[in-house]
């Protein structure tokens, strides 16, 4: 009987290059409180935000990432040709289909197989442990991760339980081959039953079918998600620490999903992370980006010395699905 031949990858892989683009209009909170009957101090005091960055109305997910995705090529000092697969984790994009991928690889002169994930703000995360496997298995050399959202198109301004919270940004990466190991193992995973915490109000056909539904946007059951991500997703990094054989004594610097800044705190305390260890908080500035928050986050630290080249980071990604993933990474 004949065998079928299979591909092997590289032992190790790492993030060779990091870009982000960042929404080129900083709203502060005075700009979205009067719809919303807030003030800018509540929202300082309960999420930590005191600007969000959003994009401009002609920009689009797909501009977004490939603003991003330049600049991860040129800091990896790889080509257009030399990449293998482009993956673009958004929930923004406005078409069901075609994705935002294969317009991002055209554009930005790759013909490498190129797909969207719809994993929310665990969607980066997400993308770098499909990248890391489709590497050492031989499937791909090198993979774009993008993580792109325009969420400002998919807010009401009168929506109190998220709008005022997100943002618009890209971040990107390129993974490849590496003498050691860059990226640890994931841990991820998910609990649908939680799926009407944060969703879209309503669904498509619901929206074709009545003239009286308005155009869908964001909402969330806030307290809800503020407790399922302040104590479920500690034991998920802790998880991934010691899945990549490391203490959380280890961990050099923690970039977690940018959602809040009290619920990044409590993470940082339950994970029972070093004091020195250095945190990304990104969101008050850039508020919540989803897929885009971690690598803005990371990039911000590294722009600001607070972080740099070869530093152990533990990064967690957590948000609609409910979906999450967790994993420790050397930063590029
Ligand atoms: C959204 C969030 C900041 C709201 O904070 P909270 O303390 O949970 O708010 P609650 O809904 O329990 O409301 C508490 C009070 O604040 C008020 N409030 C709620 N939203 C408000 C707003 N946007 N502005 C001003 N006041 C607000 C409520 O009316 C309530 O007032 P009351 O005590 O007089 O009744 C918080 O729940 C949160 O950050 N959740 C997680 C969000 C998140 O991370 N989402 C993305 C995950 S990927």
């Amino acid at each position: 009987m004949s065998t079928l031949n299979i591909t092997r990858g590289p032992e190790f892989t790492a993030i060779l290059g990091l870009g982000v683009f960042r929404g080129e209009q900083v709203v502060p909170n005075d700009d979205l409180i009067e719809p919303i009957n807030s003030s800018d101090e509540w929202i300082q005091k309960m999420t930590g935000i005191r600007t969000r960055v959003r994009a401009e109305h002609d920009t689009s997910v797909v501009d977004m990432s490939v603003a991003a995705a330049e600049q991860a090529l040129a800091q990896a000092s790889l080509s257009a040709a030399e990449i293998d697969a482009v993956i673009v984790s958004t929930i923004t994009h406005p078409h069901i289909t075609p994705g935002a991928a294969p317009e991002v690889a055209d554009r930005l002169g790759i013909t490498a197989a190129a797909w969207d994930i719809s994993a929310a703000c665990a969607g980066y995360t997400y993308g770098i442990s499909q990248a890391d496997a489709l590497v050492r298995a031989g499937s791909a050399r090198n993979v774009l991760v993008i993580g792109s959202e325009k969420m400002s198109d998919w807010v009401d301004p009168a929506d109190r339980s998220i709008s005022y919270l997100l943002g618009d940004a890209a971040g990107a990466v390129v993974v490849g081959p590496a003498e050691s190991a860059g990226i640890g193992p994931t841990i991820w995973g998910s609990d649908g039953s939680g799926a009407h915490l944060i969703r879209q109000s309503d669904d498509w056909i619901t929206v074709r079918d009545n003239d009286d539904v308005a155009f869908p946007t964001l909402f969330q059951e806030g307290p809800s998600v503020f407790k399922w991500a302040s104590f479920k997703m500690a034991p998920v990094a802790l998880e991934a620490i010691a899945a990549a054989g490391l203490t959380p004594d280890d961990i050099q610097v923690f970039i977690p999903h940018q959602a809040n800044v009290r619920i990044i705190d409590q993470l940082v305390k339950q994970i029972g992370l070093p004091e020195q260890v250095v945190v990304g908080k990104d969101i008050t500035d850039s508020g919540n980006t989803s897929a885009a928050s971690i690598p803005l986050a990371i990039e911000r630290l590294m722009r600001d010395g607070a972080a740099k080249s070869g530093d152990i980071a533990l990064q967690i990604g957590f948000g609609a699905g409910l979906v999450y993933a967790a994993q420790v990474v050397v930063l590029p």
